[in-house]
């Protein structure tokens, strides 16, 4: 079982960026505590970072035949980028969107997401905690476990 992990802009300034809203592990920490979660849960995780829209839908285009789930931080794309949604959508892969702030709890322009609606779920507000809850949460469903 495979599951692409996916941030999108600005994500890749972790650990440097506004640290008291998005914490202060790097995207490579990150990375890999979820490459190691999903060793002990039995899942190949593929990890993919872009600050561009574009980048972004090739890799979904690219990778989604061999993905049997996704994880993914849009960054502030979750809020208009059509275009992932489309891409998102056409993959057929089901997906869990995860924010590391509260989005509904900041600016009102970040309450709207345009890929939730199509997202199997969203945790938005745990910090890094979401991802881990996010690869654990949809690898329990793929693989049907009912102590997931
Ligand atoms: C974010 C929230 C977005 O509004 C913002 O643009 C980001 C990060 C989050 O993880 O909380 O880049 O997706």
């Amino acid at each position: 079982m495979k599951i692409l992990v996916i941030n999108g802009p600005n994500l890749n300034m972790l650990g440097k960026r506004s640290k008291s809203t998005y914490g202060s592990k790097t995207l490579s920490e990150l990375d890999a505590m979820l490459k190691k979660q999903g060793e002990s849960l039995g899942v190949d995780v593929l990890t993919f970072q872009s600050n561009s829209e574009g980048n972004l839908i090739d890799f979904i285009q690219a990778h989604s035949s061999e993905a049997d789930g996704i994880i993914i931080n849009p960054g502030a794309l979750t809020h208009y980028s059509f275009s992932l949604r489309d891409a998102l959508a056409d993959s057929g892969v089901p997906f869990v969107e995860v924010h590391l702030s509260n989005i509904y709890a900041r600016e009102d322009w970040r309450a709207e997401s345009v890929t939730a609606p199509i997202a199997r779920g969203q945790i938005s507000g745990l910090g890094w905690r979401g991802y881990v809850a996010a690869l654990r949460a949809l690898v329990g469903e793929l693989k049907g476990d009912a102590s997931e």
